[in-house]
């Protein structure tokens, strides 16, 4: 049998060593929102630009007040700074669509307080031992809280997204793409290390490591394109209950969906999309993105495919076949640089396939983290031996629900907020976050070496 293992752990990290990089990570992901919330004027900041959405404004006290629940009060003992605000940016007192209504800080008032947090935050990181208590130990709280505020940053993007108006956001483009040479492989059947008990900073959710047999399957290379799905809606796939599952035709027809969020077609039949205020033509080889799982699920159906689960989407990204271990990313244990994935708002769209060569998994999978979150088929599910730490509102409370789960972060995804193993989740009709997705399909013996026009077919006679 193969052998698995989770990647080696961290060797025993210098405090003071420890202390700058989290120091530098809090202050990297402050810049970031500092940024996002400084290119609107103060209506802005304040306006509800979507019911799904807080106002920008929230999203910032909202990352100060975790930040001093954690940090503040529970590290550094400290008294509540401001008491009476509590309950206005607990997520759960209050809907996306309600905050606009609550008497919020204003954006002056939000700046200072969240800049007074941070004093206070990085005082208790001066006296952290930064090891023992297990909230403290290796930093975890730091880095939830670094992480939140990276969490809390793309949602603000994808609120600038939906925002109507000029162009206030502006970033280099992402690297050209480049012929893959393959279009799938196969997964071969085994098992592989899912989760993780040795990444100081993953969250609950990922906990712990545990084996998973998986059977053979095979996986695209790169994600589905804007240029495959525009095939799919010019093909009337939007039109044709066949592809769609029940509860996915229902929501197409209520929601009265054509085509992902944000394209539009001109009297000709070119499709534009619009993006942060610049409308442009689609652009064939790049990711698409703005649809949610009932169109990505529709989509893989007419292609004679699926979606990934959640455990072979992590086998196709970690999985080791030499080594017969798990990695932390696609590409070895090497945290993301630019070179391996478009991460972090560094260029604010996906990236073309085959833009980021040196992100491939060993067995040739591209752009598994980075460009688009990836819709799977599997729902949020603890795994076995799982703990919620240190609060049930993170994970705990969502286990069973209507989500769908999500893999490999998005070009807006910061680095710190993303791991082979990090589980995001949303609901199944979601389109404003940053998600896309690629197929998969059971390694049958039909099909253990031949694809394109035969796999089509089977999906038109295979789904009723
Ligand atoms: C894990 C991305 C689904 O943004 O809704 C932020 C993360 N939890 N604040 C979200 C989160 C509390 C969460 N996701
Ligand atoms: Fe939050």
């Amino acid at each position: 049998m193969t052998v698995t293992h989770d990647h080696p752990q961290d060797g025993a990290t210098d405090p003071e060593a420890l202390r700058t990089r989290i120091a530098d990570l809090l202050g990297a992901s402050r810049a970031r929102s500092t940024a996002l919330t400084e290119a609107v004027d103060e209506a802005d900041l304040v306006a509800q630009h979507s019911p799904l959405m807080s106002p920008l404004v929230w999203d910032l006290a909202h990352i100060g007040s975790q930040e001093e629940l954690w940090l503040v009060r529970d590290i550094g003992g400290r008294e509540p700074l401001r008491p009476e605000i509590d309950g206005l940016y607990d997520a759960f007192q209050h809907t996306r669509a309600s905050r606009v209504e609550l008497p919020l800080l204003t954006p002056p008032e939000t700046r200072s307080y969240v800049a007074q947090v941070r004093d206070k935050a990085l005082d208790a990181l001066g006296r952290s031992p930064l090891r023992g208590r297990r909230l403290e130990h290796a930093g975890f709280a730091f880095g939830m809280i670094v992480q939140h505020e990276q969490q809390h940053a793309e949602t603000m993007l994808a609120t600038h997204q939906l925002r109507a108006g000029a162009p206030v956001l502006h970033a280099e483009p992402p690297p050209a793409g480049s012929p893959l040479p393959a279009s799938e492989v196969l997964v071969p059947a085994g098992p592989f290390t899912m989760g993780t008990s040795a990444e100081p900073w993953a969250l609950d959710n990922e906990r712990p490591a545990h084996v998973v047999d998986v059977p053979a399957f095979w996986i695209d290379t790169a994600p589905v394109t804007c240029g495959a799905y525009a095939e799919f809606v010019d093909a009337g796939g939007y039109d044709d209950p066949r592809w769609w599952s029940a509860a996915g035709w229902a929501h197409r027809v209520d929601a009265g969906l054509v085509a992902p969020q944000f394209w539009e077609r001109d009297g000709s039949g070119q499709w534009y999309r619009r993006r942060f205020g610049v409308v442009a033509p689609l652009v064939a080889d790049e990711p698409v993105v703005h649809v949610c799982f009932h169109e990505a699920q529709a989509y893989a159906r007419w292609a004679g495919k699926r979606l990934p689960t959640e455990a072979e989407w992590e086998k196709a990204a970690r999985h080791d076949p030499d080594a017969g271990r798990s990695r932390r990313y696609p590409w070895g244990d090497e945290d993301p640089t630019a070179e391996h994935a478009n991460l972090g708002q560094r260029h604010l769209q996906p990236a073309p396939v085959g833009a980021y060569p040196r992100g491939a998994s060993p067995l040739g999978v591209h752009q598994l983290v980075g460009d688009v979150w990836e819709w799977l088929s599997s729902g949020f599910h603890a795994y076995p031996g799982y703990e919620t730490f240190p609060y049930p509102e993170y994970s705990e409370v969502f286990f069973g629900g209507d989500y769908r789960m999500l893999r490999g972060g998005s070009f807006g995804t910061d680095p710190a907020a993303v791991r082979g193993t990090f589980r995001n989740w949303d609901h199944p009709i979601r389109r404003q976050i940053f998600a896309g997705f690629r197929c998969a399909r059971d390694a049958g013996a039909r099909d253990a070496g031949a694809r394109d026009a035969g796999a089509r077919d089977a999906g038109s006679d295979g789904v009723a």
